[in-house]
């Protein structure tokens, strides 16, 4: 059996990782061949491939980033891409193809899944948005980066008695800022599923700086987050990307320079930005992007194919792709409580 892998989407820690665990359990277990798609699907599109094997993935479990490479191209914007894609597989003697993404490249192969081509999802993304699984790989490590990020911020805000407000990635999702809020004693943080009131944020920033209190503030903000009087998102510019995404990105800046205008308190803000993609994954999403790949490569033995690897709790299970993609995973307000009790 000879299949396909293709990493497609943003790329995250632990996506070389979740590629090794998948060769060596389905070279070893069952003698498959591996072939890797380059560049996300524009590899099964353009035909471009490199040899993947045992020898090729020994090493790479704490690499960041994709061997592979990665893209946003999404080949359902062209109705010709599908059937270059179908022609490309036959071509390449490849019996089934295994997609690792988030919800637009898993949704990707949703649709093909529908057009018979044999594929199997394992997810991955940052932003833990993706339904129907518990984690996904690459979201403990940004959570890790943005946490270590923020305790720094802690020392320099106390240093000069300022505010820092930090923006994390996550798109419409606040996983990452929840987490991160939490883990780095923020005294505010803000999530997009919970419009923010200005005067709210102002009055907990306030509330750090008096007689006996710490003197400086700490906030952290997801990318996606608004503030109840603001209309729109902020976006870095009018561009979409090929699955028709905004670019989010600064409303970490806005934020502070309203809590300056409101409390005349000096305030900065730091994007943290790909930095939380970047590097090699924490041990947590090494084990757990192993675990997908292994699984996949079950998968890949029972047919499981239309189908995603998922954990829930510590069990790996086959769930329908179209469960994953339909809709984005979001912070459930039964979570808020937390943050309230957080708040200064
Ligand atoms: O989906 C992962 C993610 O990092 C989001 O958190 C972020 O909004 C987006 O990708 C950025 O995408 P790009 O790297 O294409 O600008």
């Amino acid at each position: 059996m000879r299949i396909g892998i293709l990493t497609g989407g943003g790329d995250c820690p632990g996506l070389n990782a979740t590629i090794r665990g998948l060769v060596l359990a389905g070279a070893k277990k069952y003698g498959y061949e591996f072939i890797g798609f380059l560049d996300g699907w524009a590899g099964p599109l353009e035909n471009r491939t490199m040899p993947l094997d045992v020898d090729t993935v020994r090493d790479i479990y704490d690499e960041g980033g994709t061997l592979l490479g990665s893209s946003r191209t999404n080949p359902l914007k062209d109705p010709s891409s599908v059937d270059k894609i179908k022609a490309n597989l036959k071509a390449g003697r490849i019996d089934v193809l295994v997609a690792i993404g988030g919800d637009d490249t898993l949704g990707v192969a949703t649709r093909l899944a529908e057009m018979d081509v044999k594929t199997v999802g394992v997810p991955k993304t940052i932003d833990n948005d993706l339904s129907a699984t518990d984690f996904t790989p690459g979201f403990d490590t940004a959570v890790t980066i943005a946490t270590e990020a923020v305790d720094r911020l802690h020392t320099t805000a106390r240093s000069h008695h300022r505010t820092l407000v930090a923006e994390v990635m996550g798109r419409h999702s606040g996983w990452i800022a929840l987490h991160t809020g939490i883990a780095g004693g923020a005294d505010y943080t803000m999530l997009p599923e919970q419009e923010t009131k200005l005067a709210d944020l102002c009055a907990s920033v306030q509330n750090e700086y008096g007689e006996g209190r710490k003197n400086y503030a700490i906030v952290v903000v997801s990318e996606g987050a608004k503030l109840v009087q603001e209309e729109d998102l902020v976006l870095q510019d009018e561009s979409r990307d090929a699955f028709g995404h905004v670019k989010l990105g600064g409303i970490g800046r806005t934020v502070a320079q309203l809590i300056e205008r409101e409390t005349g308190i000096e305030t900065r803000s730091v994007m943290l930005g790909h930095t939380q993609r970047g590097g090699s994954p924490t041990a947590r999403d090494r084990v757990l992007s192993t675990r997908y790949g292994v699984f996949a490569a079950e998968m890949v033995h029972e047919g499981k194919f239309g189908q995603m690897a998922a954990i829930r709790g510590d069990t790996m299970i086959a769930v329908p792709l179209v469960e994953a993609t339909t809709v984005n995973k979001r912070v459930g307000s039964e979570l808020f409580p937390v943050l309230e009790v957080l708040k200064s």
